[in-house]
């Protein structure tokens, strides 16, 4: 773990700051909305945060700011907030009848996890239509899962399989059904 010191004035930011499990993205064919409400803040004043990351995180985040062109790390995390808060409201958006598919990978090695996985499908079996599954390597496993519902429903589908541990990404990609 490297950890970067900075005075600390709001600790709930450090949770927005990354201090999470697995990377998740969520997003939705139809382009977001602008201004999302509650997105639209105060910017000019500015809060210094302290947090703590995996160094192989950390490694990759940097080289990702440092092709971007990014002056500084605290821009591009910036940045990275205000992605995760668009992200979030953008899954927060999906209503009314639609037809998505989830790109899940994870580390079957991880104790309990591929059995939590199919037990949580199962729930949501009323919803799901089908699902692929391929090892990647000897580790991971990518798995494609249909679906087909309502869209809050859906986005729970999503919710329930990123927040297990051993999960490393979740995407859920949606289009509205139409007549
Ligand atoms: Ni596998």
């Amino acid at each position: 773990m490297i950890r970067y010191r900075e005075r600390c004035r709001t600790p709930r930011a450090s949770l927005l700051a990354g201090e999470r499990g697995p990377s998740s993205e969520i997003f939705n064919v139809s382009p977001p909305k602008f201004p999302f409400s509650g997105y639209m803040v105060n910017e000019t004043e500015l809060s210094r945060i302290g947090i703590s990351l995996p160094q192989l995180l950390l490694e990759k985040f940097d080289e990702i700011i440092t092709i971007r062109g990014y002056s500084s790390r605290s821009e591009g995390i910036r940045d990275a907030i205000r992605a995760y808060i668009t992200h979030y409201q953008w899954m927060s958006d999906v209503k009314g009848e639609r037809q998505g598919v989830i790109t899940m990978v994870y580390d079957h090695t991880q104790r309990g996890l591929m059995q939590t996985l199919l037990d949580i499908q199962h729930d949501y079996g009323y919803v799901i239509q089908a699902s692929l599954h391929s090892h990647v390597t000897h580790d991971r496993c990518l798995e494609v899962i249909l679906l087909r519902g309502e869209g809050t429903e859906l986005k729970h589908v999503a919710e329930r399989l990123m927040s297990q541990k051993g999960v490393e990404s979740v995407k859920l990609t949606t289009i509205p059904v139409q007549g």
